[in-house]
């Protein structure tokens, strides 16, 4: 059932209320003419993007966020308004300063609560000038969203940059449902309480009618971590749950009661999206050039941003280990290497670039012989054409992350695949496993040699098996593609009944109970 369908067409004798989609990033790209200087604009392309946009259409809606370019308001606003003509849905910017940009989104968003929310509180920079930049742009967020919302919008608030905005609305006054959805993991209380600002960022959740997670585990740890600081009662057992907390200690008299709903909904892609287009003439062209690189060579891929969360030396070491410990493979497979360029201006991302760099020239320049290169090694973005043709001629698609909200390079792959070809192999951390567990060679990508007899054993595969693993892969993604994902979001905040959005189970890590692979 379409988007449409199913959202809008629910017998309801109000009128819904516009969508108000609230996020860091506007789903903008910008571009200024070296030349003239003066700015241009058009929407992005990203799966949120085009199931949404249905919904911001029909029942009409506005998204706000920061058109992620320093510039002068002006020019850019013109851009916005010219673009919310084209698209029938508005488009409101949110304008930082350089230093709220260094102390928000590059101090307290990815050098505290994405180190830490990735498990990994060693790498986190735990400083209060980065609070309070945090707290005055979710402020700015919350002015902003305040000033274009009316009485009956839903207000849908996207990722671990905004965690205040709902609160910064109830100070204005704003009754509206308020949503969030954490695109990122939510840790568990021994890694989450280490947070100095631990009781704000849940009393700020606490102010959303509905918080999704993308999976089970993390709505379950969100609870738990809960449980240290608040009195917690959940009601129902499905997807979603209703949960009332109050405060353990409260300083101002009797402690109020937050009541609200949270539940896991495992993001999506647009499946069909992804499936016509491995199929379409100028993917056919740009297999054609990919044949010719790489003749019969069997292909790993792998795609991430640069970022020290996807293992990208882990997995590197991995691969090293398969050419040490398989010389029959040599000359016969290839890594096909794509990192996007991401979050530059920071160091960590700047010394993992280096130390990943070194790691690939080392294993270049031990293995490479004449015509054959064992890493193709790329460091920039691709078009969504020959992003498709690497996903369908690769052999082998290996994702590694440490820990990951869900990873949709891996449900991608799968789509790009309409002959059921190709093999998963997948890291147990990432959200991915817990749908794909069934279909995809699970790894622990901190177990390099086991890691590396997977990529050994998705290299020898049978053709019977793989075909029968990527059909798993593609109905399962199929049926809970990106559309569905908006519809049990956005009809779980209207309250509706959610029977039909089965439950998705956790994928446990650990050693499989039987045989190679854990079955649901
Ligand atoms: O996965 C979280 C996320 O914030 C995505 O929404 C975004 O595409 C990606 O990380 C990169 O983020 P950014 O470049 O905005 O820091």
């Amino acid at each position: 059932m379409g988007i449409l369908e199913s959202v809008t067409s629910t017998k309801s004798t109000h009128s819904p209320g516009r969508l108000l989609v609230v996020s860091n990033r506007l789903p903008v790209v910008f571009s200024k003419d070296k030349k003239t200087g003066a700015w241009s604009s058009k929407t992005g392309s990203g799966g949120l993007v085009s199931a949404l946009m249905p919904v911001l259409r029909d029942r009409g809606g506005v998204w706000v966020g920061w058109p992620g370019v320093a510039g002068d308001d002006a020019p850019l606003n013109s851009c916005l308004e010219k673009l919310s003509d084209e698209t029938g849905y508005g488009l409101e910017g949110v304008y930082l300063t350089d230093d709220e940009v260094e102390g928000f989104y590059e101090g307290f968003s990815n050098e505290i609560i994405w180190p830490l929310f990735h498990d990994l509180v060693s790498d986190c920079r735990f400083s209060p000038e980065h609070w309070q930049a945090y707290r005055q742009v979710n402020r700015k967020f919350a002015e902003k969203v305040a000033e274009v919302h009316e009485p009956n919008d839903l207000i849908w608030v996207h990722d671990y940059h905004l965690i205040g905005v709902a609160a910064g609305l109830r100070r204005h006054g704003v009754s509206n449902r308020i949503g969030f959805f954490l695109h990122i993991p939510f840790p568990p209380p021994d890694i989450f309480l280490k947070l100095p600002w631990r009781d704000e960022i849940l009393g700020g959740l606490l102010e959303y009618d509905l918080i999704g997670f993308q999976t089970m585990r993390d709505c379950r740890n969100f609870q738990r971590c809960l449980r240290a600081l608040y009195r917690v009662n959940l009601r129902g057992k499905g997807q979603v749950q209703s949960l009332n907390a109050t405060p353990l200690s409260s300083d101002a008299g009797a402690p109020e009661t937050k009541r609200l709903r949270v539940g896991s909904f495992p993001i999506s892609i647009d499946f069909d999206y992804y499936n016509n287009l491995a199929s379409s003439k100028e993917v056919a062209d740009s297999l054609k050039a990919l044949h010719l690189t790489f003749g019969d060579r069997l292909m790993i891929l792998s795609i991430d941003r640069l970022d020290y969360t996807k293992g990208l030396l882990q997995k590197m070491r991995s691969f090293r280990r398969l050419l040490k410990e398989h010389p029959e493979l040599h000359e016969k497979i290839v890594l096909s290497l794509h990192v996007v360029p991401s979050r530059e201006s920071i160091d960590q991302y700047k010394n993992l670039r280096i130390e990943l760099e070194r790691l690939v020239s080392q294993i270049n320049g031990r293995w490479t012989r004449p015509g054959w290169i064992p890493i193709h090694y790329f460091y920039q973005s691709m078009s969504q054409a020959d992003l498709s043709a690497y996903y369908r001629r690769a052999d082998i698609m290996l994702v590694s992350s440490l820990k990951d909200g869900m990873n949709l390079v891996a449900k991608e792959y799968c789509a790009s695949h309409p002959h059921n070809s190709g093999v998963l192999v997948l890291s147990e951390f990432a959200g991915a496993a817990a749908e794909l567990q069934t279909g995809a060679l699970l790894i622990n990508p901190y177990d390099i040699d086991r890691t590396a007899d997977r990529l050994h054993e998705a290299a020898v595969i049978g053709d019977d098996d793989a075909t029968q693993r990527m059909r798993k892969l593609r109905r399962k993604i199929k049926r809970h593609d990106i559309y569905h994902w908006v519809n049990s979001y956005l009809n779980a905040i209207a309250g509706r009944d959610l029977a039909d959005f089965p439950k998705i189970e956790d994928y446990v890590p650990g050693p499989p109970p039987t045989g190679q692979t854990r079955q649901a």
